[in-house]
């Protein structure tokens, strides 16, 4: 049993990091999961998600975890960069909920994986904070467009955690305790620290729940750290 039995997940960039434990965990509680990731859909292509998604029946929850960065103040990103990121970040998100929502009518519950980078600003991050932040605006849109149809729509902003895309941090030690200090709880997270609290926002558990952005951060956004 669990609290996922009898319902299907869809999870994007399922096949690593926050994805993969989001889409283990709803599995190992009785979903049935549904990765969608670059070996089997790209989410930024309408053709590829169709097709991806064209087996699947009815959807019960959505995680949109696939994601990509770039490390640029606004003025050294170039173009493709600045496409790829908005085209996987944003667009892909909009293209697999249209898809994900058609197969909703039962009503469930949509979580994208925003960052605590919309939250609080940092630097050179130019395309990836615009990205994320949109995100948010987008989470309360889709809260008050969908409640009518029974369908909760949150998002969660992880701080820094381990994964594919922090690969380099970790493996350079300065650049990682530089990091663990910016997080007031002292470390990193793992996959499983963002991927309990995406779980709870896709159970009957927060059913009462619609249209937050969730810090999962370690307080990273919490505020500035030093005395005053
Ligand atoms: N790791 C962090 O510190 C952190 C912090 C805040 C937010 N996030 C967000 O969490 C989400 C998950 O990232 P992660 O950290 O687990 O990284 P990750 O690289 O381990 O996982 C991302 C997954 O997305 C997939 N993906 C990328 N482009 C795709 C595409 N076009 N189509 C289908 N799949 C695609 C990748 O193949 C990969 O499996 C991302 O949206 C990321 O921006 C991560």
């Amino acid at each position: 049993m669990g609290r996922f039995a009898g319902k299907t997940i869809v999870v994007t960039g399922g096949a690593s990091g926050i994805g993969k434990a989001c889409a283990d965990m709803a599995g190992a509680e009785g979903a049935s999961v549904v990765v969608l990731d670059r070996h089997n859909c790209d989410v930024s292509d309408a053709a590829s998600v169709q097709h991806a998604l064209a087996p699947v029946q009815r959807i019960d929850g959505l995680v949109n975890a696939a994601g990509i960065a770039e490390r640029f103040p606004l003025a050294e990103q170039d173009e493709a960069g600045w496409r790829s990121v908005i085209d996987v970040n944003l667009f892909g998100v909009y293209l697999t909920t249209k898809y994900a929502l058609e197969r909703m009518s039962r009503g469930g519950s949509i979580v994208h994986i925003s960052s605590a980078v919309a939250l609080i600003g940092v630097r050179n991050r130019a395309v990836y904070t615009a990205a994320k932040g949109a995100i948010v605006a987008l989470t309360r849109n889709m809260a008050l467009d969908y409640a009518p149809k029974g369908i909760r729509v949150n998002c969660v902003c992880p701080g820094f955690a381990r994964t594919g895309l922090t690969r380099g941090i970790f493996a350079d030690l300065e650049k990682r305790t530089r990091i663990e200090a910016m997080h007031p709880l002292g470390r990193m997270g793992e996959p499983e620290d963002i991927a309990r609290p995406v779980l709870f926002l896709l159970s009957d558990d927060a059913s009462w729940i619609t249209g937050i952005a969730m810090p999962v951060d370690g307080g990273f956004s919490a505020g500035h750290q030093q005395d005053v």
